[in-house]
């Protein structure tokens, strides 16, 4: 007899973990990959972050439960940081440690939102946004992204949509996948415009840290009512370890509270405590910047030119979004990974899993592993893409 199991809640796969999955299982039969498809640094978090994680795993007063809201050590830090990087105040009551920025967002939605709600997200944008709001019952509303506009979505156009204006809006700076870091003045604009049209705003900082030109305001300076989401896994190296953070308004930390005690009780504890001595060594830290600066160099001069379309600019983050349409009329981006994965050991991130439209002309390159990985990259997909074209 068939059992129940949803029929409504059907939640879109995530390629870029699929292709994940497809490069364990060759390297399990000792294949040798090559990887552009993931976006998590391929070094460490700074020593005294390993430190702090030994020594926390001895000591038994780790081995309970989290407040929900996480430690109060942790949170003041993180506060502290805001200071230091920022120079903006943030409460540390405001502050939620969350099991990755992933939960910060899933906490942003139920508290913010009522199913059925529409909110706006930028496409191509990080596909889990759009995924984790059809699982919630919300309605995701596309603001379409292009290269000729920079890759930057206007706001303003949801004005002309002949619609009613979304119930919120989710932001990323610098964005996954294109790379973009949003102007300070652009962000403050953004702030405003909702807090004036009555638009609850979410803005992911999760790649603040990781830009080439300067470094970007937060929006909690110009905004009481955005929700700020964070994390350890990009800029800290952290991916794994499973931290990050969101700071709500006063209005909302109750229920956020509440929702987190249901859902996940409170954040591994252990990992907290290593997090707290993440911001010690902006030095370190910095230093992996300068290197995805360098990767990025490598692949644009590296790479065959008709890999290369329309390259989004890149200022931030650890991507390069390529228009593949001038390998061929109908371009695959997946048939491309696909087969770039089994004949050239390159495992890089098909554009459908971030634009259902028009991702099939684009690939997601992630340059945060090895120089000594771009380097190779580039020369085994200059190697392999002729007799690719020929082939095909
Ligand atoms: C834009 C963006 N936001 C959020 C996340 C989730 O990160 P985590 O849950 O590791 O903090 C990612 C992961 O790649 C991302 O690219």
């Amino acid at each position: 007899m068939a059992l129940k199991a949803t029929t409504t809640n059907r939640v879109p796969s995530f390629l870029a973990m699929a292709v994940m999955n497809a490069t364990r299982e060759i390297e399990a039969a000792g294949g040798d990959v090559i990887h552009l498809e993931v976006g998590q640094p391929s070094t460490p978090p700074p020593d005294a972050v390993n430190l702090a994680l030994t020594s926390a795993l001895s000591d038994v007063a780790t081995h309970g439960y989290s407040l929900a809201f996480g430690e109060w050590p942790l949170r003041k830090r993180i506060a502290d940081h805001y200071g230091d990087f920022y120079a903006t105040v943030v409460d540390p009551s405001n502050i939620a440690v969350t099991p990755g920025s992933s939960l910060g967002f899933a906490l942003a939605f139920l508290a913010a939102f009522d199913r059925g709600d529409r909110i706006a997200i930028t496409t191509p944008g990080y596909p889990a946004y759009r995924n984790l709001m059809l699982a919630m019952g919300l309605v995701p509303v596309e603001m379409p992204a292009r290269a000729a506009d920079g890759w930057v979505p206007s706001i303003e156009a949801l004005e002309t949509a002949g619609e009613p204006l979304p119930d919120g809006m989710l932001l990323a700076s610098p964005a996954n996948p294109t790379g973009v870091v949003m102007s300070d003045d652009d962000v403050k604009h953004v702030c405003e415009w909702c807090h004036r049209k009555g638009v609850r705003l979410i803005m992911d900082e999760i790649y603040h840290g990781l830009t080439f030109e300067g470094r970007p305001s937060t929006a909690l300076r110009y905004s009481d009512s955005v929700i700020v989401v964070n994390s350890f896994s990009k800029y800290f190296c952290m991916t794994g370890w499973r931290v990050g953070w969101a700071i709500f308004p006063d209005e909302l930390m109750e229920p956020v509270e509440r929702l987190a005690q249901n859902l996940y009780i409170g954040s591994p504890k252990p990992m907290q405590a290593g997090a707290l001595a993440a911001f010690d060594d902006y030095a370190c830290l910095d230093g992996h910047v300068d290197r995805y600066r360098e990767n990025r160099d490598i692949l644009l001069r590296g790479l065959p030119e008709v890999f290369l379309g329309n390259p989004a600019p890149c200022k931030g983050a650890f991507y390069l979004y390529t228009d593949i349409s001038g390998l061929g009329p109908n371009p695959d981006s997946i048939a491309l990974a696909e087969a770039m994965l089994r004949e050239a050991g390159v495992a890089c991130t098909p554009g459908v899993d971030f634009d259902q439209q028009q991702g099939h002309k684009f690939m997601r390159l992630s340059f945060a592993g090895s120089t000594a990985d771009m380097k190779e990259a580039s020369r085994r997909i200059g190697d392999w893409l002729p007799n690719y074209l020929k082939s095909g």
